[in-house]
């Protein structure tokens, strides 16, 4: 047991951190996958593992238990618990090449396959809507109808830049991410596709140059497509996100309106960008005056550790639109974004009122209320504890089932899993027949301004892990099993 951290429990309190047992689940998880614990490995007994955590024997037992089920561990009968000897380890996901010249983007597969993924009956793994069952929806519900009920103003128009209340809620909340705010300096926004919209409509014209980080998530393709600007593609890895090097030689090299990025827990790698390049990124775009626009829907949902501050904590000069959502943590459809968007407010304001004059008032004050008296706090913790643990059974149920040599992404947060088939297989040939057999996932192309990723594909790993889930990713293994590889 010698090579065994020491590790320290904390105790569960209200809810607010994970069960013991899962803790223990959880790091011996840690240790198996810094290659501490070993595939073959016999674990720690029960009774030492209970003397060294200063845990109970049945929460050792019940972590086992878990571990078991999750096929991290064998049980031998007389013998002990071992690390299940997997056949491999999957890989991460490549970085591809991207091309470096500015090019228009022509391709409208996110709209197509978003009006597919409609269909009813379908095993939904592509999308990335939050497990239902993991928001708050009853209080929520609560919250929303007492408002409409007592608030003077629910039937106003709440003009740009939006309703006071959830303004000065939001400013308190982004403090977190590391953001001296006030609330004058946000604009309340159809949720962040708006606000990313509003920002690429203010800050360039159509036949602009914009950098953009990929992969990325399609729904900024399609926004920078209708404004026909062209894009700079700068690599995404896996773990670290963007490539800061390569948006410097794009600045040097082009004539940039704008670079969009996102920094914490991207879509579709969940990577973070580590907080010195995150520094460097915009101090380069301050010095160069370039606007840079960030996506920052999942800064909210890490797996471990403090909220990663977003980039417009680093911003001195103004030069950071940072936009924000809460679809991804509260509810989708109550259609709440924002963005902050430093010296260009009164433009962001002025295109946010042209456009659609306000935003619906009800749902403003319910976040508002829900923000400073509903426990969000407590709902991030759930989500980030349940996502976590939910991730990481998909990842592994990915190893297990697919071919061989398979790579896929180890998500530091959010909620996707990015995988690549092996052998150059086609993703969209996997596309189209899981759609036959009701199963639907997001190909590769999809976030790729160039038609690239074509071996590779998001699965939304948030999604409870029920028997109908646990189906399709095994039907999805044996399907990947059949792909042929891409056309050039
Ligand atoms: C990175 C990213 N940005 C923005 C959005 C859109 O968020 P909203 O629902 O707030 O418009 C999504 C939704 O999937 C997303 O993944």
């Amino acid at each position: 047991l010698g090579d065994i951290p020491h590790t320290r429990m904390v105790p569960t309190v209200n809810g607010n951190a994970d069960p013991l047992y899962q803790q223990v689940a959880n790091r011996l998880i840690d240790l198996v996958e810094q290659g501490t614990l070993r595939p073959g490995e016999r674990l720690p007994s029960v009774r030492r593992l209970h003397k060294q955590w200063g845990v109970s024997v049945s929460t050792v037992l019940e972590a086992y238990r878990v571990l078991e089920d999750r096929g991290v561990l064998d049980v031998r009968p007389q013998s002990g618990h071992y690390v299940r000897a997997r056949a491999h380890r999957a890989p991460l996901p490549r970085a591809e090449p991207a091309p470096t010249t500015p090019r228009a983007l022509d391709s409208d597969l996110m709209v197509r396959i978003t009006l597919r993924a409609g269909q009813q009956g379908l095993t939904r793994l592509g999308c990335g809507l939050p497990e239902r069952d993991l928001l708050p929806l009853s209080e929520l519900d609560k919250v929303i109808s007492r408002v409409a009920r007592t608030c003077r103003d629910s039937h106003d128009y709440v003009v740009a830049p939006g309703h006071i209340r959830l303004r000065r809620a939001l400013a308190r909340r982004l403090v977190d991410a590391g953001c001296t705010l006030s609330p004058e300096d946000l604009v309340i926004t159809n949720g962040c596709t708006e606000a990313l919209d509003l920002c690429v409509r203010t800050l360039t014209k159509p036949g602009d140059t914009v950098v953009v980080e990929s992969p990325t998530y399609f729904g900024l393709l399609e926004i920078l497509r209708a404004q026909d600007v062209q894009v700079v593609e700068v690599p995404n890895h896996p773990e670290t996100g963007v490539d800061v090097d390569a948006v410097a030689r794009a600045l040097e090299e082009h004539d940039v309106a704008a670079v969009v990025v996102s920094c914490n827990y991207t879509n579709p790698l969940g990577a973070l960008v580590p907080l010195e390049q995150k520094r460097r990124l915009v101090a380069l775009c301050t010095d160069n005056e370039v606007p840079l626009i960030e996506d920052d829907a999942y800064g909210d949902l890490g797996f471990e550790g403090d909220r990663p501050p977003s980039l417009k904590a680093f911003d001195t000069d103004g030069w950071v639109l940072s936009c924000g959502t809460l679809s991804k943590t509260l509810s989708p459809g109550l259609r709440i974004g924002w963005v902050a968007p430093g010296r260009f407010l009164s433009e962001i304001c002025r295109r946010k009122l042209i456009s659609t004059l306000a935003g619906a008032t009800v749902p403003q004050l319910a976040a508002a209320e829900y923000l400073q008296n509903g426990g969000y706090d407590r709902q991030l913790r759930r989500l980030r504890r349940s996502y976590r643990s939910l991730l990481r059974q998909m990842c592994e149920a990915v190893t297990d089932r697919f071919p061989d040599g398979t790579g896929i992404s180890r998500p530091r947060g959010g909620q996707f899993l990015w995988v690549e088939l092996p052998e150059g297989r086609d993703a969209m040939e996997l596309f189209e027949k899981a759609w036959d057999a009701g199963i639907s996932i997001a190909p590769g192309p999809m976030f790729s301004p160039s038609g690239g990723y074509r071996s590779f594909f998001r699965l939304n790993g948030s999604v409870l892990w029920t028997p109908v889930v646990d189906e399709a990713i095994t039907k999805l293994g044996v399907l990947a099993g059949s792909c042929e590889p891409a056309p050039d």
